[in-house]
């Protein structure tokens, strides 16, 4: 496992492509380092929306765009982080202690996140200023 507070990172996923279109490959040990216990992904979002505005304490999720566009924010309390997921061949490691906001979804743009945990919402912190208090814990 990555160590905990290391930096987002944007990944290349492997793609294989021939006359019939793409196939996109996410791997565990060669992609990603958590083994995946939960797959999500949002879709149907009104023009406009903005999602998340939460961290997570331990979660770790790698996030892909196979459809459409959106831009993520990320923030430690100290370093900002902004990326834009617009094709199925990146995709964003986040790692646990991120405050994240999800915007500028394009129409049909779909997000897929893979978790390295299942859904626990004590695992979430909902409020930037406690965010921040446990930052810096
Ligand atoms: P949330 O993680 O807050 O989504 P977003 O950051 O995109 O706004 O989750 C939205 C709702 O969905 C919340 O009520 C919890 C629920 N949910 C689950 O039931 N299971 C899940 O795996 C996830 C991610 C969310």
């Amino acid at each position: 496992m990555i160590a905990k507070h290391s930096a987002p990172m944007l990944l290349s996923i492997p793609n294989v492509r021939n006359e019939m279109g793409s196939l996109g490959v996410i791997e565990f040990k060669s992609l990603i380092d958590f083994e995946v216990k939960r797959t999500y992904f949002i879709h149907s979002i009104p023009e406009g929306s903005e999602r998340g505005s939460h961290a997570h304490k331990a979660l770790w999720q790698l996030m892909f765009a196979p459809s459409g566009a959106f831009k993520i924010c990320l923030d430690d309390g100290v370093s900002f982080y902004e990326f834009k997921l617009e094709n199925a061949s990146q995709a964003l490691l986040i790692p646990p202690g991120y405050w994240r906001t999800l915007r500028d979804f394009s129409s049909h743009a779909v997000c897929v996140v893979l978790a390295s945990d299942v859904y626990d919402e004590s695992d979430y912190i909902r409020n930037y200023d406690e965010f921040l208090k446990w930052r810096s814990s």
